[in-house]
């Protein structure tokens, strides 16, 4: 499912520090909605090949806690994660060694979450972009927003990731965590939290059917990776186009059903394509789409059936994420736990 342009995308990660050990890599992903492929692409496919690779170990969280924060949408996080969790599954992700876990699950977070809370100043958290924005339009942020970019740090420093890949969009995200890292282990006087190693990753976005904004559901734009054959050849056929004719050479840097095709397609069919409109001459935007429709049926179509497999049987599902959130679990409570002891609180449960 790689090709030269998906080859590039996690080139950036995985420089091991010492040959031998595995770098543990943490990426959180929103259940928001059903998923295109522009998340395909910029999220799915790059955790995916990371998981395949001997140097890393990957657990990618399914970060449900930070979906309440759309305070409108309370109630679908719920209802998407399972669709999330069955997609990386079927689309190839290696549970063998890493893990694919479910924020909710995890109480040592929201734990660990409130220690930084205890250590960060409130300006800190003021100064964040996504608060410091929905103030200027006039929202009325919850709390949970405000404390969001706590729960993310402790999302980070809970699992000891030393690297998270993000968009630039979240950098500032990750230097908060590493800031918070710092501040908690210079009030406690030991070093009890790992500082990740931002990866920020700078993925080309892919256009939607529109041919003009990046694909997104905010945009009703978007090509589903699963879903009813119907539905996705009615969306690929409205993808936009200009007016050149049948017989007309086209521009593929221009043509959106090629910009998208580049995303996923075969090496031997996006040269096809590529070369089929520069020639032009009885291939047509129709033709294109037609071929765009086929090669998402070859990438996908394998692929969608183990999908609604895992959506039938969630039961499969859970026991093959078992033993990954087992790991997660160790390392989730051996974190917490030297946070308990390096702030000196009592158990009444150890009593000695
Ligand atoms: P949407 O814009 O549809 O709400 P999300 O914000 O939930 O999508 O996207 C989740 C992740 O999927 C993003 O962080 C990004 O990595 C990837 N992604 C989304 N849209 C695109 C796109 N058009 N091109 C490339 N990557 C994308
Ligand atoms: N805030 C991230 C986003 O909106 C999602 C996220 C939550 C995350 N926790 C994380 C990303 C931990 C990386 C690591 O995309």
């Amino acid at each position: 499912m790689t090709n030269e342009l998906t080859k590039g995308l996690t080139n950036a990660l995985t420089d091991t520090p010492n040959p031998g050990q595995r770098v543990r890599i943490l990426t959180g992903v929103k259940p928001s909605g059903s998923l295109h492929l522009g998340n395909y692409f910029g999220a799915i496919l790059p955790s995916v090949v990371e998981s395949k690779r001997q140097q890393s170990e990957v657990i990618l969280m399914c970060v449900d806690l930070h979906a309440l924060t759309n305070r409108a949408q309370i109630r679908e996080a719920g209802e998407h994660t399972n669709p999330l969790l069955a997609a990386y599954l079927a689309l190839g992700f290696e549970t063998a060694g890493n893990s694919i876990i479910l924020q909710s699950e995890f109480p040592q977070i929201l734990e660990i979450a409130w220690y930084l809370a205890c250590v960060t100043n409130v300006g800190l958290l003021e100064r964040a972009h996504a608060y410091k924005d929905a103030v200027a339009n006039g929202k009325d942020p919850t709390c949970g927003l405000f404390y969001y970019p706590v729960l993310m740090a402790s999302d980070i420093l809970t699992f000891a990731a030393e690297q998270v890949p993000v968009g630039k969009d979240q950098a500032q995200h990750l230097e908060y965590a590493s800031d918070m890292a710092g501040y908690f282990n210079s009030a406690v006087g030991s070093e009890v939290l790992r500082k990740p190693k931002p990866v920020i990753q700078d993925v080309p976005l892919i256009v939607g059917i529109d041919g003009e904004r990046k694909m997104s559901k905010s945009y009703n734009n978007e090509i589903p990776i699963f879903g009813a054959p119907t539905v996705i050849e009615k969306r690929i056929k409205s993808i936009t186009t200009d007016a050149r004719g049948l017989d007309d050479p086209k521009d593929p840097d221009t043509c959106a059903i090629f910009q998208i095709l580049k995303t996923f397609a075969s090496a031997q069919r996006i040269e096809d394509m590529r070369e089929r409109l520069l020639r032009g001459k009885g291939y047509g935007y129709g033709h294109a789409k037609g071929d765009l429709i086929d090669a998402h049926r070859e990438t996908f179509g394998a692929h969608q059936a183990l999908y609604e497999h895992y959506i039938q049987n969630p039961s499969e599902l859970n026991k093959l994420l078992g033993p990954g959130r087992e790991r997660a679990q160790q390392i989730a409570s051996a974190t917490r736990d030297r946070a308990r002891d390096a702030l000196g609180l009592k158990s009444t449960a150890r009593l000695s």
